[in-house]
């Protein structure tokens, strides 16, 4: 490590997930700098909640990143930047495969001529398609079924072979549904637009939508919903503390799970959101959508015995809450 204080480069740190980890790796004593190009991203939240260095910028711009790694040493890149929207991958998979893959490349390009080895990557349950068993095991066979997921397993293979070649060292982390708020109501979930369960039922019992959309009641689950592992925005940014020690401490490469092994249907969901805040939330039942396998849920055994993590917040109902709480201060 170059400083007694390790500094790291966090890319997307302006966007949901990215801001609770630099939330998270602040009050670790970590100094950070956040890359994001602000496409998605909130600067009134890195201003204000935040308060560290935001470079504005892309991670496709090599001569940028060449300065950027001239004025700071780096000790380890955490990167967030991608697009998301699964449904926008299909319809325009140049977008996705450009920034998710070729951004991504150029920023590893970077990092090693600058010989910063260490990688932390958001990728995704997505990498999975649809699963043979739940919970999904790290060694569950890829098959994406859409450009998004297809994305991000790339670089998970760019990231393999980046290794055995070059000797970057990488956690690959696979989200499942990130949900929830910074307990403390600093930062929370703000997408535009906004696609997650969560927030959109929470926007409908704001009254700033009409209703929210279920789509498909006919699934072979107990209440005929979709099922999914949500897992608290906090924890997430508690894991990826864990996976930067782990890599900073010399560890090999490695992917993890993060989810709750919990699953949730959607109609469990909307509950637990009615209860939380009192109000009522109606409903619009929809046909299924494409692609929507009935139930993913994650097993997360994996970080727990590598990295000694756990979920403080695995409930439902204390995940809508802290969520609940930054919604009515974010939309007031
Ligand atoms: N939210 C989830 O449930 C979830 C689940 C699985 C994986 N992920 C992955 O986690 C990461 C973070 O997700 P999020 O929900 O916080 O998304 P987000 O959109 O809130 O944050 C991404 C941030 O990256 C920035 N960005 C995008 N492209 C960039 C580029 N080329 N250069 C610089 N900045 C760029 C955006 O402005 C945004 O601030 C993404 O990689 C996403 O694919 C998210």
């Amino acid at each position: 490590m170059s400083s007694a204080k390790p500094k790291i480069l966090v890319t997307g740190g302006a966007g949901y997930i990215g801001s609770h980890t630099v939330l998270a790796l602040k009050r670790a004593g970590y100094e950070v700098v956040i890359l994001d190009n602000l496409v998605y991203g909130h600067r009134d939240l890195v201003e204000q909640a935040l308060q560290v260095e935001l470079v504005v910028g892309d991670t496709a711009d090599r001569p940028m990143l060449d300065k950027l790694f001239q004025t700071h040493q780096f000790d380890a890149v955490m990167h967030f930047s991608a697009y998301a929207y699964v449904g926008e991958s299909v319809t325009d998979p140049a977008k996705y495969y450009r920034n998710n893959v070729v951004g991504t490349l150029v920023l590893l390009e970077a990092m090693l001529a600058a010989s910063i080895k260490k990688f932390v990557f958001s990728s995704t349950c997505a990498t999975y398609g649809v699963p043979d068993v739940v919970p999904i095991p790290e060694n569950h066979p890829q098959n994406p079924i859409n450009p998004y997921g297809a994305s991000k397993l790339m670089v998970e293979r760019i990231l393999s072979d980046f290794d055995v070649a070059y000797g970057l060292k990488s956690v690959r982390f696979r989200y499942f549904n990130a949900a929830g708020a910074d307990p403390t109501g600093l930062l929370g979930e703000d997408h535009n637009p906004e696609t997650h369960l969560i927030p959109l039922i929470l926007l409908t019992a704001l009254g700033k939508r009409e209703s929210i959309s279920i789509f498909g009641t006919d699934y072979a689950t107990p209440d005929g919903t979709c099922i999914r592992d949500y897992i608290h925005v906090s924890d997430l940014a508690d894991a990826h503390i864990s996976g930067l020690e782990y890599l900073l401490q010399g560890g090999n490469s490695e992917v993890f799970n993060l989810g709750n092994a919990l699953g949730f249907s959607v109609r469990e969901v909307i509950a637990a959101a009615a209860a939380v805040t009192g109000l009522n939330i109606p409903i619009t039942e929809c046909d299924r959508r494409p692609g929507d396998p009935p139930s993913l849920i994650g097993s997360a055994e994996k970080a727990r015995e590598i990295l000694g993590w756990q979920p403080k917040y695995p409930g439902i109902k204390e995940i809508v809450q802290h969520a609940w709480d930054w919604h009515q201060k974010r939309h007031k």
